[in-house]
């Protein structure tokens, strides 16, 4: 069986794992959680990263920072995490769904304005597979607007947008560390906090409302209840795991940037024979090389394709459920979304197997199952 997803160690995790728990420091904001901020925050540099339980709770953080009212609105795309939507929702806030570009999958910059409205509170965007949105647009429509930027930046870790790292865009950001991610321990995320004037209430949203962290840094003498707040923070036996994860990272990412070559190289020929649409990179991004994903001409010819792979023990898999659709979207949606592009991608959309330990001959072995399909 080659399976969709296949985590595995890759360098120091067992090591570090021992050493965390010989240190004694097993809750959150160890030694091992300040050692991942800081190798994140040299990659995004002006940012301050907070380790998280999940990705969702960091954008559930991102909404309390919102300080929004009820009834307030988030524009968003409907081709994403049902995470990126809820985290608002909680807060009492109503989506806005805004339909996709067909050819990144991201969210479609040209129809957000006509979506902005006084009730507006943020524009929150996903780099799908890790490949940028159009920030550039969309930071001007913000700053016209008087809206803030949230990156979902689930899939982008190491991505670029025109030289610059995903998830320095917005006003806050988020990233995932859970098992299908490049940089993965099984269950966790981060939120980067690009504006100074959030960082103090951020960390006491996420030490269940106190001024933990204050304390711990000696700047008053004993902490209390000053927020509202939840348990955000992850122990630091998950943060020593991630830890050997993220100094693996060049590691990973050579290892996934062949994988989706080689995915690349082999199947564009095929592609175009068969009208199959492979991702799209524009030439000002780069990519996070999360994933590789194929566009098949019908729904028919997906559900065929993922069909013929599972009877040669291959798994390939499809992605999201238009989020506009669901029943909850259509309950809690400030209004109707009309989203074509989301919904033909859902249908037609298939992600190969690809993990940092795909081997060539795995690959190889998917890459001529995909050959024989005739669909
Ligand atoms: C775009 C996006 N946002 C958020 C999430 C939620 O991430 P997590 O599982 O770390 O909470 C996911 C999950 O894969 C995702 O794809």
């Amino acid at each position: 069986m080659i399976r969709f997803n296949n985590p595995a160690p890759l360098g120091d995790e067992a090591a570090n794992l021992v050493q965390a728990l010989a240190q004694g420091h097993l809750s959150g904001d160890g030694p091992f959680t300040r050692r991942s901020q800081a190798v994140l925050q040299d990659f995004i540099p002006g940012s301050r990263v907070l380790l998280t339980t999940s990705c969702t709770h960091a954008l559930e953080m991102a909404a309390l920072l919102l300080d929004a009212e009820p009834g307030d609105e988030v524009i968003m795309p409907p081709f994403t995490f049902v995470s990126t939507a809820n985290a608002f929702v909680l807060r009492g806030l109503r989506p806005v769904f805004v339909d996709i570009r067909p050819d990144t999958l991201n969210i479609d910059e040209r129809q957000i304005e006509a979506a902005v409205t006084h009730r507006t509170r943020a524009i929150v965007v996903v780099h799908y597979a890790g490949v940028g949105c159009e920030m550039d647009v969309i930071v001007q429509i913000a700053q016209r607007r008087g809206l803030f930027v949230i990156e979902d930046n689930a899939h982008g870790l190491f991505g670029r947008y025109r030289g610059r790292n995903l998830g320095t865009f917005g006003s806050l950001a988020t990233l995932s560390f859970h098992e299908t991610k490049n940089i993965s321990c099984g269950e966790g995320g981060a939120l980067l906090i690009n504006d100074p004037e959030l960082v103090e209430r951020a960390e006491i949203l996420r030490e269940k409302g106190t001024n933990r962290s204050r304390f711990f840094r000696g700047q008053v003498d004993k902490y209390s209840w000053v927020d509202i707040g939840s348990s955000f923070l992850p122990s630091d036996i998950l943060a020593a795991f991630l830890y050997a994860q993220l100094e693996a990272r060049q590691d990973i990412q050579d290892a996934r940037r062949k994988i989706w070559n080689r995915y690349s190289n082999h199947l564009t020929n095929w592609a175009q024979r068969q009208s199959v649409r492979l991702p799209w990179i524009p030439a000002h991004c780069d990519q996070s090389y999360h994933m590789f994903y194929m566009v098949m001409p019908s729904a028919r010819a997906r559900d065929g394709l993922i069909a013929h792979l599972k009877e040669r023990g291959i798994l390939g898999v499809f992605h999201y459920l238009p989020l506009h659709l669901s029943d909850m979207g259509r309950r809690c949606a400030a209004r109707e979304a009309v989203c074509p592009v989301t919904e033909q991608i859902s249908e037609s959309l298939i992600r190969l197997p690809f993990y940092n330990r795909l081997t060539e001959d795995e690959q190889a072995q998917v890459i001529e199952a995909i050959h024989e399909f005739r669909g």
